[in-house]
C-alpha cells in the first residue's frame, strides 16, 4: 500500500486536498513513513502550535551533523550552522523571545502602513513595464520582484542586486525542508556568507549614520546584548529574506491561480475594493503558501488518544487545517467575504508569523491592482509546475496572457 501521506508524490503536490480530507476524517493523528506524526485537524494544529510541551524541530542539530561530516572531508558548513542557530524560528524560549524581540517592532501596523505607499508605487512601475506585452510570467515578472523589493527597502539594502538577493532567498528557503542534500547545504553555506558580507557592509554604514530602516533598529536594539556579534545580527537579517520572500510570492501566485479557477471571485476581487482584505485572507486559507511546519514533543502526552513520546516529531498540517469543515463552512469553496476566517496560514502561538501584516498588505495591493490594470488577463490553469519544496506551496511559473 502506498503511504497515505507522501508530500514528495507529484499527485499530492498537484492537489493535496483529497489526502488531507482522508487523514482528517479517518486518521487525524497519522503515523507517517517520515518517522513523524501528522496532524491535520484545525483544533489539533492550533493545539500543537500553542502548547508549550511542543518545541521547534532542531534543524540546526541536523546541520551540525552534516557539518561534522563535511569537516571530515576538509570542508565545513560553519557559516550556515552559526546562522541557523540564530534563525529564531528554529529556537525555543528564552533565546527565541530575546532574538524575536530585537526586530518585532519593525513589522508593526504603523510600520507596514508607512510602507504601503512605497510598494504601491513599485507595483505600479512593475505594471507599467508589463503594459503593451501580450503575456508574461506572473511569478517571474510580477509576484517575484515585489517582496524582495519590500524587504530590501525595509532593511535599507536596496542598492544590492535584487536578483541575487532573490535567488539566494529562494535557495536558502530549502533549509526548512526535511530532506536536503549535502550539495544543497554547501550551496546554502555560500549563500549565508554572501548575505553576511552584504549586511556587514550595511552595519558599518548605519553605525556611522543611522537611517529609518530595520538595520538601524536592530543595531540600536542589540546594544546591551554583548554576546551578539555582527554575524548573529546578519543572521537575523538573512532570516527576514528567507521567511518573507518566497511565501509572499506564493500568496500572489497561488491567489491568482485560485481566482482564475473561480471567475466570480475574480470579478469581485477586481470590482469591489472593500473585499480586498477578507479576500486575501480567504486566498491565504484556500491555497496556503506554507503548507506545514514541524514540532517536537518535549514530554510524553496524549494527542486525540494517541500516545506521543518525548522526542517524537509532529508534522503540523497548516494547509489541511485550513480546509477543516469543523471550522470552515464549505471549506472547498472560495468565498472572498468569508468572515470570520480563523485560518492558520500564518501559524499560531509564539512563532506566529512576524511579517503577517506586511505580507497581507502586499497581497491587498498587488492582486486587485493587477486585475484592474489588465481586465482581460488570463492565467494558465493546467500543466502547472509546483515547486519541489514540501513546506512552501508555490508555482515555479504562471503564464499570463493579456
Ligand atoms: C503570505 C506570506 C507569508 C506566509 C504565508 C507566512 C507564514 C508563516 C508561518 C506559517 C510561520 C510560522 C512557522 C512555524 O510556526 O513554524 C511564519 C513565521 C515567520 N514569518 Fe512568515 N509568512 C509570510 C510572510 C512573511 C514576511 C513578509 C515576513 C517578514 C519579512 C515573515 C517573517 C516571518 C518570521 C521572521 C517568522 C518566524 C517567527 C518566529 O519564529 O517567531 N513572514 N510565517
Amino acid at each position: 500500500m502506498p503511504p497515505r501521506f507522501n508530500p514528495f508524490d507529484d499527485a499530492f503536490r498537484r492537489d493535496p486536498y483529497p489526502v488531507y480530507r482522508t487523514l482528517r476524517t479517518e486518521e487525524p493523528v497519522h503515523r507517517s513513513f517520515l518517522d513523524a506524526w501528522v496532524v491535520t485537524r484545525h483544533a489539533d494544529v492550533k493545539f500543537v502550535l500553542k502548547d508549550r510541551r511542543f518545541g521547534v524541530d532542531p534543524i540546526p542539530d541536523r546541520i551540525a551533523d552534516r557539518h561534522r561530516f563535511v569537516q571530515s572531508r576538509g570542508g565545513n558548513l560553519e557559516a550556515l550552522l552559526t546562522a541557523s542557530r540564530r534563525f529564531f524560528f528554529f529556537l525555543d524560549p528564552p533565546t527565541h523571545t530575546r532574538l524575536r524581540g530585537l526586530v518585532k517592532t519593525v513589522f508593526s501596523a504603523g510600520a507596514v502602513e508607512r510602507m504601503v505607499s512605497i510598494f504601491t508605487a513599485y507595483t505600479d512601475r512593475l505594471l507599467d513595464d508589463l503594459s503593451g506585452r501580450d503575456g508574461f510570467d506572473l511569478i517571474e515578472d510580477y509576484a517575484g520582484p515585489l517582496p524582495v523589493f519590500v524587504i530590501a527597502s525595509m532593511l535599507g539594502v536596496e542598492d544590492f542586486d535584487q536578483r541575487t538577493l532573490k535567488g539566494w532567498s529562494l535557495d536558502l528557503s530549502r533549509i526548512l525542508d526535511p530532506l536536503v542534500s549535502l550539495e544543497e547545504y554547501q550551496q546554502m553555506d555560500e549563500i549565508v556568507r554572501g548575505f553576511e558580507a552584504c549586511f556587514r557592509e550595511m552595519f558599518a554604514a548605519r553605525r556611522a549614520r543611522p537611517a529609518d530602516d530595520i538595520i538601524s533598529v536592530l543595531l540600536a536594539n542589540a546594544r546591551g546584548h554583548d554576546d551578539l556579534q555582527e554575524r548573529d545580527l546578519a543572521a537575523i537579517c538573512t532570516l527576514l529574506f528567507v521567511t518573507g520572500e518566497e511565501t509572499t510570492v506564493n500568496l500572489i501566485g497561488n491567489g491568482m491561480l485560485s481566482l482564475q479557477r473561480h471567475p466570480d471571485a475574480w470579478a469581485r476581487m477586481r470590482d469591489e475594493p472593500d473585499l480586498a482584505s477578507t479576500g486575501v485572507d480567504e486566498l491565504l486559507r484556500f491555497e496556503s503558501p506554507v503548507q506545514l511546519t514541524t514540532r517536537v514533543a518535549h514530554e510524553d502526552l496524549d494527542l486525540r488518544g494517541v500516545r506521543v513520546r518525548a522526542g517524537d516529531k509532529i508534522v503540523v498540517g497548516i494547509g489541511a487545517a485550513n480546509r477543516d469543515p469543523d471550522v470552515f463552512e464549505r471549506p472547498d469553496e472560495l468565498r472572498l467575504d468569508r468572515h470570520p476566517n480563523p485560518h492558520v496560514a500564518f501559524g499560531d502561538g509564539i512563532h506566529y508569523c512576524l511579517g503577517a501584516l506586511l505580507a497581507k498588505a502586499q497581497g491587498v495591493v498587488a492582486i486587485p491592482r493587477l486585475l484592474r490594470r489588465f481586465p482581460t488577463l488570463r492565467v494558465q490553469t493546467d500543466n502547472l509546475q509546483w515547486r519541489r519544496n514540501i513546506v512552501v506551496r508555490g508555482l515555479t511559473h504562471l503564464k499570463a496572457a493579456v
